[in-house]
């Protein structure tokens, strides 16, 4: 076991079937920086000798004791948790040598970048044609510049972008029925898969429900403010119900195609705000039903936001209207 200061690697982990052999895999370029390290793409080659796409997660260079606590329980949750079709699955992990976690590849990206290109490409073909109906723009977009077809599907349509919330929702009632609490439910968290299938991602990063909180204790800085509850800011309480708060955040980055929420208003002020009473407003193109469902999850009183299992029905209920 190699040590690193005090903590040696397989302190807090078991060494089970999950374990890689690091000569099954090839680690290739950076996907993306996650909190205490990097995300690679790679290949792993699995028991029948198939290469399959791959993310691994691992820590940065000289990380604290801390650090390495964390990871390792990340992976341990990650273990623990019965595979889901909206959640990021894990293929393996190495925790003998240095730490990585292996989960599956999600070729569209996270969804914050996916709906911000779709925005772009939807300005774009509006300035273009100067026209401002979506649907139009397009069309004449595909038209002029003879897009692909993959291009043209990533160009959400309403029913899109519900089945997205769906999904999302899918993953938490799954989540929260194992009573773990994600903390961090955002867009940048959550991945896009080959025909557009949703995975939470980064759940490994929450605590069970009855775990004390002790070792959670992230600077300042790096806080969630603006997908936060109240109660997560005044009082640093996170339950699946503050979840819920973050949902509703995170529709609401879905119907703006990835704009950042509170547009305009500082970290430092958002807190005042919502104590007043204050919500972000409707956004255009978005219905009032979407609207008044991300209201309730921003109900000051906990209890009062609807359940998981009632966001994904009344998402079942909206999705439903389009066909
Ligand atoms: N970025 C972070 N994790 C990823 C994953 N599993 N697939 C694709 N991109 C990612």
């Amino acid at each position: 076991t190699s040590t690193i200061s005090t903590i040696t690697f397989s302190d807090n982990i078991k060494v089970d079937e999950w374990e890689i052999d690091t000569n099954k895999l090839a680690i290739k370029e950076v996907l993306g920086g996650g909190a205490f390290g990097v995300v690679r793409k790679g290949w792993y080659t699995d028991a029948k000798g198939q290469e399959i796409e791959v993310a691994i997660k691992m820590l940065r260079d000289n990380p604290t004791d801390e650090e390495i606590r964390q990871f390792q329980q990340e992976i341990e949750i990650m273990k623990s948790v019965p595979l889901h079709p909206h959640l990021v699955s894990l293929i393996g992990c190495v925790t003998k040598q240095n730490l990585l976690l292996v989960v599956e590849y999600c070729s569209k990206g996270d969804l914050q970048t996916f709906l911000r290109a779709a925005s772009d490409k939807i300005l774009k073909a509006t300035l273009l044609n100067q026209d401002t109906d979506y649907e139009k723009s397009k069309y004449v977009f595909n038209k002029m510049y003879e897009i692909n077809e993959v291009d043209f599907q990533d160009i959400p349509l309403p029913k899109d972008l519900i089945s997205i919330a769906r999904q999302v929702a899918l993953g938490m009632e799954y989540l929260s029925s194992l009573k773990l609490i994600h903390r961090d439910l955002a867009a940048r968290n959550v991945l896009v898969s080959d025909n557009n299938i949703i995975k939470i991602s980064d759940f490994g990063l929450s605590r069970d429900v009855y775990y004390n909180n002790i070792y959670y204790k992230p600077s300042p800085g790096k806080l969630p403010i603006r997908w936060m509850a109240l109660e997560s800011m005044t009082h640093q309480i996170y339950t699946t119900q503050s979840d819920v708060w973050s949902f509703g955040v995170l529709l609401w980055e879905i119907v703006t195609l990835g704009s950042t929420p509170y547009p305009g208003v500082s970290t430092q002020e958002i807190l005042g705000m919502l104590k007043i009473g204050y919500r972000m407003k409707k956004p255009d193109n978005c219905s009032a039903e979407l609207y008044d469902i991300m209201c309730n999850c921003w109900k000051p009183a906990p209890m009062e936001r609807p359940s998981f299992t009632a966001l994904r029905r009344a998402l079942d209920d909206m999705l439903a209207t389009f066909s």
